[in-house]
């Protein structure tokens, strides 16, 4: 069965959308099949996959977007997904197994405009048809925004790992702190819909800090998250298994500049020591995730 990601944090601006985009390239290339959802109105990780081009054909007639999923009669979630997403000039696949769904500005309506059955609210319609694709992919990933809203909830309800992209500041540790509050209180209240098969509602698994500036000490912020987290443990709030992962992705500016070019690092190509550092930092967070999921 596939393992079911959401990289979420009740802040934004912490990385979320790149780290999402450059693990989910790290795994294709080690041969894994991932399909990455974007759940995010704001569209980052499908406006940087896609380009601007196709998006922006998504984008102004809606048609392929997951956010006509969720009207009935509309299109199923198999017929939305986009294949091997990542192509060159010419069309040409410069990533096989890199899926993605994309989404465009529109999904913010599913907040105000659901008109679908109500006993049957958003999440669970992608649930059920997530689970005829499953068995084609190895990792699916839910990027989702900084709420547990409505287009959250959808990635949140499907996974069942959290990782919390962060950075070894303040403010960081209060967007988990209300990830917490605000995931306990979502699998409260959807309890009832779960099934086993479903498996165990998403806990934290990990945090992960990102754009970490070389000569500054992060030490006290690092340890401020991990004396929360041993709390959160405590009280079985976050996994027995969660962790700040050993792998930190240091800033650099490639990192920006992938999203201009469309690519994640990994098929930049710039041989620079700057990117190649950055890009080991991806690999190694891919590897950390895939041994994580050893001892689930
Ligand atoms: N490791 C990094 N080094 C430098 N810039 C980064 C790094 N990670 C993210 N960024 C930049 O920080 C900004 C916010 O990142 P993003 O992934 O969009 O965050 P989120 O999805 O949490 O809102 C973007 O401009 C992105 O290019
Ligand atoms: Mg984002």
């Amino acid at each position: 069965m596939a393992r079911k990601l959401a990289f979420i944090n009740y802040k934004g601006g912490v990385g979320k959308t790149s780290l999402i985009v450059n693990v989910a390239a790290c795994l294709a290339k080690l041969g894994k099949r991932v399909l990455l959802f974007d759940f995010d109105t704001q569209s980052n990780a499908s406006i940087w996959l896609l380009r601007l081009e196709r998006w922006n054909k998504i984008n102004s007639t809606g048609e392929g977007a997951v956010f006509s999923i969720f009207y009935p009669g509309k299109a199923k979630l198999k017929d939305i997904i986009v294949k091997d997403v990542i192509a060159g000039k010419a069309g040409e696949k410069l990533l096989p197994g890199l899926d993605l769904i994309p989404t465009t500005f529109n999904l913010v309506d599913l907040e105000s405009e659901y008109e679908g059955d109500p006993r049957k609210p958003p999440y669970l319609l992608l649930n059920e048809q997530l689970r005829e694709l499953e068995p084609n992919y190895d990792f699916v990933l839910f990027d989702c925004p900084p709420n547990i809203l409505r287009a959250s909830q959808c990635g949140v309800f499907s996974a069942n790992e959290v990782y919390v992209p962060s950075n070894p500041d303040a403010l960081s540790l209060i967007g988990f702190t209300l990830l917490v509050e605000k995931l306990h209180k979502f699998h409260q209240l959807t309890a009832s819909f779960r099934t086993a098969e479903m498996g165990t509602p998403a806990a934290v698994q990990g945090i992960i800090f990102n754009s970490i500036k070389s000569g500054v000490d992060n030490e006290v912020p690092k340890m401020r998250m991990q004396l929360r987290m041993n709390q959160y443990k405590a009280q079985r709030r976050v996994a027995a298994t969660a962790k700040l992962f050993e792998t930190q992705i240091r800033d650099a500016t490639i990192v920006r500049r992938a999203v201009a070019l469309g690519l994640p690092v990994i098929l930049v190509g710039q041989e620079t020591e700057e990117t190649d550092n950055v890009l080991n930092d991806y690999r190694r967070l891919a590897q950390e995730i895939i041994k994580h999921g050893e001892i689930l």
